[in-house]
């Protein structure tokens, strides 16, 4: 495998980025950076965008994603419950990291305009798509709630939270979204959510929960391997994604979606494998020189991972980013969670 420095492919992708003017340097540069390293990776946010935000809302209502319904019948038992203790007799405003489409968060600001009247909402994603569909459909079906998306990759962009007078904050994180990030990354999110927020401020966060004897393995496997592949067409369009917007020339038809459990790490990763040995280019920029990515048979894309949590993750990754846990609720088979926490 032929070394590439960070400095080259820096170099190169702010050639590459002149002529594919389609995303952010820093972004691109990350992604090439993870397939050039000796273990292939590319970033969580990439699958997002719109083709990947459509398949994404599919994933959510598979037979197999059990996550978005269990999450979706406790925002339904327990929001009123959430908004008192989030609010302590104060009126709330929401921003929410990494909305998508807020489909579930209708339920949350629904309850909210019937304790408080109005409620400001700010969704903040890295789809454009997904924002417009989530303004959309809250203002056609619940009226009381002031939109104010914004167009931000919380990842790697500084976190603004809308500050309005007289408002406490209530920052929802829902879906398991922080269960893509390795637990330095995820400490680091919530600290820099944390010191957006004021002292007493809630946030409410989404975790799925780790096998246990009424969660099986397999019921885990089957919400990122289900029977129609959309899964494996989410995991591939990274792929058409980079020959767009980097100008790479993938052939999907050569890769396959594979997931695995890492029982260590306690995560479900998921993989792009090669399925024979092959070359693809990075193409040249003005520095005339093109980048060639070598896989092996067999070789793999580390694309994403699902950590899969217990309690005492969740407690520890609170406390190591200055929140502390108020109260957690879980479904009777105990396969999700949501916990507010209140930043101290
Ligand atoms: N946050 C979701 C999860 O971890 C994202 C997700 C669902 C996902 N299915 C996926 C990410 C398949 C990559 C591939 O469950």
């Amino acid at each position: 495998m032929e070394l590439v420095t960070e400095t080259q492919v820096r170099g190169k992708l702010s050639e590459v980025s002149k002529r594919f003017l389609a995303r952010p340097e820093r972004e691109l540069t990350e992604a090439v950076l993870g397939l050039s390293a000796t273990r292939k990776s590319l970033p969580a946010w990439l699958f997002y965008d719109a083709t990947g935000s459509a398949l994404f809302e599919q994933i959510t209502e598979l037979p197999e994603y059990y996550l978005t319904r269990t999450e979706r019948a406790l925002l339904t038992s327990y929001s009123d419950e959430i908004l008192e203790l989030a609010s302590a007799g104060k009126s709330l405003s929401m921003s929410e990291l990494g909305s998508g489409t807020a489909a579930k968060t209708g339920i949350l600001l629904q309850a909210a305009v019937r304790r408080q009247g109005l409620v400001f909402y700010q969704p903040i994603d890295v789809s454009k798509v997904s924002l417009d569909t989530a303004r959309e459909y809250i203002n056609q079906r619940i009226p009381g709630v002031t939109v104010l998306p914004q167009l931000s990759n919380y990842v790697i962009e500084p976190i603004q939270l809308e500050r309005h007078a007289g408002k406490k904050a209530l920052v929802l994180y829902i879906g398991s979204s922080i269960g893509n990030f390795l637990k330095g990354e995820r400490i680091r999110i919530l600290r820099r959510l944390r010191d957006a927020m004021e002292p007493e401020e809630g946030l409410l966060l989404g975790t799925d929960l780790a096998p246990s004897q009424h969660k099986s393995l397999y019921a885990l496997f089957a919400a990122y391997d289900d029977s129609q592949g959309v899964t494996a067409k989410f995991n591939l369009n990274v792929l058409t994604r980079l020959n767009r917007e980097v100008g790479m020339n993938f052939n999907p038809n050569l890769f396959r979606h594979l997931i695995r459990w890492n029982a260590v790490e306690s995560r479900i990763e998921m993989h792009l494998e090669s399925i024979v040995r092959q070359e693809v280019m990075v193409p040249a920029g003005l520095d005339a020189m093109e980048l060639r990515i070598r896989f092996g048979k067999g070789e793999t894309i580390h694309t994403e991972n699902s950590y899969k949590f217990n309690t005492g993750m969740i407690d520890e990754m609170f406390t190591a980013a200055g929140f502390s846990v108020t109260k957690v609720w879980t479904d009777p088979l105990q396969t999700f969670a949501l916990t507010l926490a209140a930043a101290r």
